[in-house]
Formats: C-alpha cells, structure tokens, sequence
C-alpha cells in the first residue's frame, strides 16, 4: 500500500519495526525530528503501528508523518535508514545460526533500502552489529562516512548509568566511552571515565570498577535474563535516536560508533567501534586516542573476533543455497 508523500521534510526510515524500530519511531517523532518510515516483512503490523503513533500526535504535540508499509518505494528519498531488521538470538539457536540468518535480512534490507535512497546516511542496529555493518557497507558500496553501527552509544550508557548508581549521582553528570567490538569483548575506557570532570578512578577503587565494567560487558543478556522474553529495546532506541538527532541536526557530537577502519588504531578492513564526529554529512573523523598498551591490546583483540565472524559471513554468502 502506497500513503501520498506530503511537501519534503526530513525522513528517516526505519527496515524492521519490532521493539527497537518502533520505539525509535516513537522517539524520532516526539522529539520533532523527522517524518518517519517504518518498513517491516509482516503485513499490517507497521501500518497498524504507524497509526498508533499517528493517534499520539495531537496528544503528545507534534505533526510528524508516520508512515507504516512493507514496500521500500515508499521509503524513497530518506536522509537516514536504520536498519533493525532480524532475529534476537533464541534458546537453541547457535551464534553461527544468528550470523546466518540476519546476515540474509540485512543485505536485503540494505539493497532494498539504498535504490530508493541513495543518499541516505545508514545505522544498523542489527546483531552481531559489527559484522552486519560490515556486510551492509559492502552490499551498499557506500562510503564510509555514511555507513555505521549502533553499539557504543549503548554500551557507554550503561557504564555510565551503572558508575551514576554505584555513587549516587544524576547520570547526565557521568560521560563514559565505550569502545570495541559489541559483546563480551567491548572495551569501556574507565580511565576516560568522569563525573563532572572527576576521574572515577578518584572516586572508585579498582575492585569496583572492574565490577561497573563486567556488568556493562553483561548489559545486554543481564536484561535477556530479566525479560526472558527477548532484549533491551528501550535504551537502544534512545541510543540510536541520539545519532540520528546528530546527524539530522550537524550536532557534530563526539560519540563511540562502529565504523569501518582503513589503518586507525592499527585496524584494517575490520568494523569496529571507535569515537567519531558525527554531523549531517555522516562520519566527519575517527578520533585517534593515545591508548595504552593493555587498551589497544583489548581493541585488537575485540577486532579480531568481528574478523572471524566476518571471514564466517563470507563463507556463508559464498556457498550455493
Ligand atoms: P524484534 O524481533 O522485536 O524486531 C525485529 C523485526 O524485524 C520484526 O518485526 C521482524 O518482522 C522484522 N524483520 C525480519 N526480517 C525482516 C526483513 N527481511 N525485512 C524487514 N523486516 C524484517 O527484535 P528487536 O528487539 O527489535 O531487535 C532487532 C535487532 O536489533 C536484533 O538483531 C537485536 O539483537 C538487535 N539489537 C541490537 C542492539 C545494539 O546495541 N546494536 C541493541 C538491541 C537490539
Ligand atoms: C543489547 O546489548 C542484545 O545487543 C543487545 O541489549
């Protein structure tokens, strides 16, 4: 089903609308920031979700333009694609069955997605993040710059939500930067770590720390775990809305971000997060930071576990079906 395109607005279209792609709707559009598309494989269920959110309008003040569909022509012309398309892993399924399957859905949704907009910015969300934005910037052909993962933000959330708990502070006043490989490899940076400026590492010893940093590595299945019945959807969607607003609004914000790495960190033809600038023209610059020898050992050693996986996707794309 097709929906008349009113006079242009920023657009953000969203491939998969289950619990991350719809709250990143909500979000995108009660913050004023763009018209949304929201596109997923079941019928009726985006559109029954973009009418939802459309009801919400008058009450929650705004006159975005929420779009539900199942055809990528009606995405046409979007500034920003997010791709959340894809299975959570579920009991039995092993790692190589998830790389399998998402792997399939997000090329598709990336080559679907890019001939109607070919100058749009992408952010996948997808998991395993780093190899699925891989696999989407070599099924795209984009540049670098406009091609990106959604991990970092997240991850440096929850280390910074989990030192503001720890000593009872207001989380806005703890800045932290997770880098790395999205998994039981990231690499938090607590000594980059503050409150207001203050080292944590002034305010924590290191047993604690190191308590802080293993929980963030076990973010996301400590919520697994809770739910039972999937993953973390609500900090993720905020976490995503946070790089679309950077881009829609040239914020130029600092922010840890799976990119593609040509030689920064000693890292090459890997997918990986590092700290980049991101404005409307997508990845302005890879910030290279002095890391010490045990960080940079770790970043390694995180890149080297995407490598494997992606070594694992191209095997998978290679052989006859
Ligand atoms: P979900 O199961 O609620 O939603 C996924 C949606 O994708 C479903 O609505 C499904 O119908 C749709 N879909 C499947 N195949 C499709 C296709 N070929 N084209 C279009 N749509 C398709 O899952 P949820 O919780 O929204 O998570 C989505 C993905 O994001 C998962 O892979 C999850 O692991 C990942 N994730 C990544 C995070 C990160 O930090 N990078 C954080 C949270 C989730
Ligand atoms: C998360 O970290 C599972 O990637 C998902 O919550």
């Amino acid at each position: 089903m097709s929906y008349p395109i009113p006079c242009h607005l920023p657009r953000v279209t969203i491939v998969g609308a289950g619990r991350v792609g719809s709250t990143l709707a909500q979000r995108i559009a009660e913050k004023n920031l763009a018209d949304v598309v929201l596109l997923d494989i079941v019928e009726g269920m985006p559109q029954g979700l973009a009418l939802d959110l459309l009801e919400a309008r008058g009450i929650e003040l705004h006159n975005r333009q929420i779009i539900g569909t199942n055809n990528y022509a009606d995405t046409a012309g979007s500034e920003i694609v997010v791709i959340t398309a894809g299975l959570p892993r579920k009991p039995g399924m092993s790692r190589d069955d998830l790389l399998r399957t998402n792997a399939k859905i997000v090329v598709e949704a990336a080559k679907g997605a890019i001939a109607h907009s070919p100058n749009a910015i992408f952010i996948i969300v997808t998991n395993p993040l780093d190899v699925m934005t891989y696999l989407a910037w070599q099924a795209t052909g984009l540049p670098r710059d406009r091609i990106m993962g959604m991990a970092g933000v997240l991850d440096s959330a929850r280390f910074e939500t989990f030192i503001a708990l720890e000593l009872g502070v207001l989380p806005a006043d703890v800045k932290a930067m997770v880098l790395g490989s999205h998994g039981d490899l990231m690499v938090p940076l607590s000594r980059y770590a503050t409150v207001n400026g203050i080292p944590i590492t002034e305010l924590l010893d290191a047993a604690t720390i190191n308590r802080l940093i293993e929980r963030t590595r076990n973010g996301g299945a400590e919520i697994v775990e809770l739910m039972q019945t999937g993953g973390a959807f609500f900090a993720p969607a905020s976490a995503t809305s946070m790089m679309v607003e950077s881009i829609l609004l040239n914020q130029s914000r600092l922010l840890p971000i799976a990119a593609y790495l040509k030689g920064e960190y000693g890292l090459e033809d890997v997918v990986i997060g590092v700290p980049c600038r991101l404005g409307c023209s997508g990845i302005e610059s890879i910030l290279e930071l002095n890391l010490s020898d045990f960080e940079l050992k770790a970043l390694h050693t995180s890149a080297q576990s995407v490598r494997k996986n992606i070594e694992r996707s191209q095997e998978i794309f290679a052989a006859p079906s």
